[in-house]
């Protein structure tokens, strides 16, 4: 078992622009850590060069104590878990899951008990003899796992391994790598789209921008004090709003915001129809314009008097109507406001 530790890492493909610029991480042994970012922003990247499979072009990496820049990915001691799982097709599961021991000529007993203990945990016994087009998606998906697993390895690298599979398997899915993180304690890194598996995987999420770290902390600290505009739209869905303090088209009841405020963030969720009897520090007059139920609340888009766009939810199903015209308000710890660089102005959560 052992932590991942990046210093200083850069990676500059074939002398073109910088694509990871001079980023530092600690990871902890037995830490669960998520990666989130834009399309682009360098997070196959990294999970890459952790991997060895991308050189570094400059920084250190390493695993344990060990110093692994040179080293080749065979002996970085580390498995990775892709999206499209590539098992061999005409190998069964139990080939499939056996190759990389044998190759590393693990004793036969030995495999066998790793590959009987992987298959009871990731409950894919029955299909061991089976090949990978005789599996259903998610099945294969297991596997996939599996092979990590078996390998018993420092640490896994998951780069986005649930996308393929439709939302309910996605569901069960993130449970289950859940549940294994955290009874064989192997340090993970673990990139995603997906804001729910995000959020109830990580120990620690890490927002990457442009091939820089953003914010690290755990998904709640990130979510409840967002240190920048740019992570306060990236984490929580639908995306927090965040309104011109120029242009206006709201009220703000206490006359307390930060004096170099330029941008008011709130999330949808904290928005509520006027007249519930809370304290409200934001009030605003909304416009409705469209209004979509996904299940057990719906999530309302409007405009402001100055046509700024703002969205709000509402528990249960709603009966407005398009074009009506309501009030809606937030209370005071709810409003995050940032600084004309998008940072976040702390003394105004005070
Ligand atoms: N082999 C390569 N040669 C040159 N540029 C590359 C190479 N691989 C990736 N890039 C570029 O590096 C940047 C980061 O790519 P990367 O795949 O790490 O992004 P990502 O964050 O994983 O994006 P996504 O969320 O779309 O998977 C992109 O601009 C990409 O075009
Ligand atoms: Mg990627």
């Amino acid at each position: 078992m052992a932590g991942i530790k990046l210093k200083g890492v850069r990676k500059t493909y074939g002398g073109g622009t910088e694509i990871i610029k001079g980023l530092s991480l600690d990871i902890g042994d037995g830490e669960l850590v998520v990666l989130v970012g834009p399309s682009g922003c360098g997070k196959s990247t990294l999970l890459r060069m952790i991997a060895g499979l991308e050189s570094i072009s400059a920084g250190d990496i390493l695993i344990g104590e060990r110093k692994v820049n040179q080293l080749e990915p065979s002996e970085r001691d580390i498995a990775m878990v892709f999206q499209n799982y590539a098992l061999y097709p005409h190998m069964t599961v139990r080939q499939n899951l056996s190759y990389g021991l044998r190759n590393r000529n693990v004793p036969k007993d030995e495999i066998e008990r790793r590959i009987l203990k992987a298959a009871r945990s990731l409950e894919i016994e029955p299909f061991l003899e089976r090949k990978p087009r005789q599996l259903s998606g998610g099945q294969r998906q297991r596997v996939a796992m599996g092979r990590a697993i078996v390998r018993e390895p420092a640490a896994f690298l998951f780069d986005e391994p649930l996308s393929n599979l439709d939302a309910k398997l996605r569901v069960q899915m993130r449970v289950e790598i859940k549940r294994l993180q955290r009874s064989l304690t192997t340090t993970s890194v673990y990139v995603t789209h997906d804001q729910m598996e995000a959020m109830t995987l990580a120990d620690r999420l890490v927002v990457l921008n442009e091939g820089q770290i953003e914010q690290v902390g755990t998904p709640i600290e990130l979510y409840e004090r967002p240190a920048t505009a740019f992570v306060a739209t990236f984490i929580g869905s639908p995306s927090m709003n965040l309104l011109e303090m120029a242009k206006g088209g709201f009220d703000l009841v206490e006359r307390s915001f930060p004096q170099n405020a330029r941008t008011l963030g709130i999330r949808p969720e904290n928005l509520e129809p006027a007249g519930t009897g809370k304290p409200t520090a934001l009030t605003a007059e909304v416009t409705v314009r469209a209004v979509e139920l996904v299940g057990a609340e719906s999530y309302v888009h409007g405009s402001l008097p100055n046509e700024q766009d703002i969205v709000f939810r509402i528990p249960g199903r709603s009966q407005i109507a398009i074009d009506e015209r309501m009030s809606i308000g937030a209370v005071r710890e709810d409003l995050h406001f940032f600084d004309g660089t998008g940072q976040r102005i702390s003394e105004a959560q005070s």
